[in-house]
């Protein structure tokens, strides 16, 4: 997803590589195009293009551009193809301000065309164009400058954050609506980004603006103002104490494998964190006493709600509806009220489609948590409650380690809708541990092996049955090669066909389902398929499949969390023997902030 960097100095300096390094830092949201502003001496220098930061930084020698003001931003396309003049940042008619959005601003086609009847310039078909017009519109009729953006605030619909400068003041303006933003104040400058790691390593001191609250950047201060009144709002700096390790690779080669080896570590903070919370006993009994539980997410989020509903189901007896958040609105909205919970689920706590759900949801008086991995996201401010799920910074796009947070919260939860001693949870870490130690060289051969396939399958049953899913959706997403989840009684109901010699199809067993995944396996074995069965040590499965991946004994909830960690490795091992970048894919963004 786009994001924006804005940079505030009291001198003349070399911005260029202040913001270049704050573009680097905001490439895990993904993006496709680059841009990069200055403004020294009531002059705007703009340069970008489509492409990798350090590309279009070396293309246009953005390290050379210095001034008193800067603004970088990473584009990844939505309104208007990836083109050059599509690029952010975006100048005015006249070349006198010079601004750039992350975000969507939905009524950017109507508002186009209102600037061009209204003599504007316009250059691109980009919402981040749009929302420059939006303030110059006002400027242009006389309006003072946090007028003019009041006033563009009530023209922009959509949610985007955006920060602006013009060439004949000492400031940059900043607001928002819906998307995260973030301000740092410094030692002689200020500066202000979508999010904290691309502030982190400038400056620890933050403010964090609300929706509808325009801030003033000047070198040495800023000021925040409701767009409602205009008027001076207080907003108290914090100090960040988060450490920056996580936003380094640490000697890995990519922040996938990085990550994937952080997840015992992460899932010990976020045990240790739960026993501890005072929090988890109201939830737990505004889940008990509630009409009907809903868990909902997207993509890797909603693979998770999944397993929590398995997981309550199975150990609380407690049924639970695991549902995707637009579809959420479409078929439960209308049936849900205030006698019914939902946890919403969400790594970035930024997602559109989940936000929207959650909108739907508080507006039929449901309640509603949050479970969330960014602290001080839209999320885990719009929810009454939101658990954290612990992991630090993930960086790289495909999710690893707040799955499995997010997964070991709800069977965390589901303990304790059971009233089961969470003492029992204490081992996972150090069975994940265990699991990437014992399948690690064996998944790089059977990546190996079967890297030639464009198309897979990936099989699973109860509680594996998410697994599946979330095991296909990392192959799909890094990899670029087709795998389909599924629960594996499924199979012979149409995609059997589908099944060539060599074909390869992965089967994910829990402990108390060896025999129907035995029958499952002989079903494609015998037409052709390559069976790779990931599972506990089984004689059983061992005689059937064609590769065994032990994992860890355990019971069958913690089974399935331990199996998606070969599934992991085997998508890393898989993307990188295709030579592409696991922590960028293409076309995709680690934030997604648009419907
Ligand atoms: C996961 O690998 C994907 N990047 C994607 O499916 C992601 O889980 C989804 O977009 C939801 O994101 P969220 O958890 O930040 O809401």
């Amino acid at each position: 997803m786009c994001g924006i960097f804005g940079y505030v100095t009291n001198k003349e300096e070399a911005l260029g590589p202040i913001l270049i390094a704050a573009a680097e830092r905001l490439t895990y949201r993904g993006y496709d195009s680059v841009g990069a502003a200055t403004i020294n001496s009531g002059k705007i220098d703009l340069r970008k293009d489509v492409g990798k930061v350090d590309s279009v930084a070396a293309k246009y020698n953005i390290a050379e551009m210095r001034g008193q003001r800067g603004i970088t931003q990473l584009r990844w396309a939505t309104f208007g193809e990836p083109s050059q003049v599509n690029s952010q940042p975006h100048l005015d008619s006249k070349g006198d301000m010079v601004g750039a959005h992350n975000g969507n601003v939905v009524n950017n086609v109507e508002l186009r065309e209102q600037f061009m009847a209204e003599g504007m310039t316009v250059r691109s078909q980009n919402d981040g164009e749009t929302c420059v017009h939006a303030v110059e519109r006002y400027i242009s009729r006389g309006y003072q400058f946090i007028d003019a953006i009041r006033l563009a605030y009530g023209d922009l619909q959509g949610d985007y954050a955006f920060v602006i400068g013009r060439a004949d003041d000492d400031k940059l303006y900043a607001f928002k609506k819906g998307s995260g933003m973030v301000v740092g104040l410094g030692d002689g400058f200020t500066c202000v980004s979508s999010d904290l790691p691309s502030i982190l390593p400038l400056t620890r001191t933050v403010i964090r603006p609300q929706d509808g609250e325009i801030v003033t950047l000047w070198a040495d201060r800023v000021e925040v103002r409701s767009v409602k009144d205009g008027k001076q709002i207080v907003r108290m700096p914090e100090t960040v104490t988060e450490s920056m390790d996580a936003v380094q690779k640490g000697g890995y080669p990519h922040f996938m494998l990085k990550e994937i080896h952080e997840q015992a570590q992460v899932a010990r903070e976020l045990i240790h964190l739960l026993d501890g919370s005072p929090d988890v006993q109201p939830l737990i009994e505004k889940m008990k006493s509630a009409r009907h539980l809903y868990f909902i997410g997207c993509g890797t989020s909603y693979h998770a709600a999944m397993a929590g509903s398995v997981y309550f189901a199975q150990l609380a007896g407690r049924a639970v509806i695991p549902i995707l958040a637009p579809q959420f609105i479409a078929q439960y909205a209308p049936a849900v009220g205030y006698e019914d919970v939902g946890i919403f689920v969400s790594q970035s706590g930024e997602t559109k489609d989940v936000l929207n759900a959650l909108e739907a949801a508080e507006a039929r008086g449901m309640t509603c948590f949050g479970l969330a991995n960014v602290v001080g996201s839209t999320l885990t401010r719009a929810t009454s409650f939101c658990l954290p799920l612990c992991c630090g910074y993930e960086i790289s796009v495909p999710a690893t380690k707040t799955f499995t947070n997010q997964v070991v919260t709800f069977l965390y939860l589901a303990y304790r809708m059971a009233g089961k001693s969470t003492a029992d949870l204490a081992r996972i870490p150090d069975l994940m541990v265990q699991t990437i130690e014992m399948v690690a060289p064996q998944i790089e051969a059977i990546a190996k092996d079967i890297n030639e396939w464009n198309d897979m399958y990936c099989l699973g049953y109860g509680a594996t049955y998410p697994i599946a899913l979330e095991g296909a959706l990392k192959l799909k997403e890094i990899t670029y090669a087709h795998c389909e989840g599924m629960l594996s009684t499924e199979f012979k109901h149409g995609p059997l066909s589908a099944v060539s010699k060599g074909f390869p199809i992965v089967f994910v067993a829990g402990p108390n389902d060896v025999p129907l995944i035995i029958s499952g396996i002989n079903e494609v074995k015998v037409r052709g398929a390559r069976t790779i069965v990931v599972a506990e040590e089984d004689s059983r499965l061992r005689a059937n499949g064609d590769d065994l991946v032990v994992i860890p004994k355990s019971d069958a909830q913690t089974n399935a969390l331990l199996a998606v960690l070969p599934l992991q490795l085997l998508s890393y091992h898989m993307s990188v023997m295709r030579g592409f970048d696991p922590d960028f894919p293409r076309n995709l963004s680690k934030t997604l902030t648009v419907d």
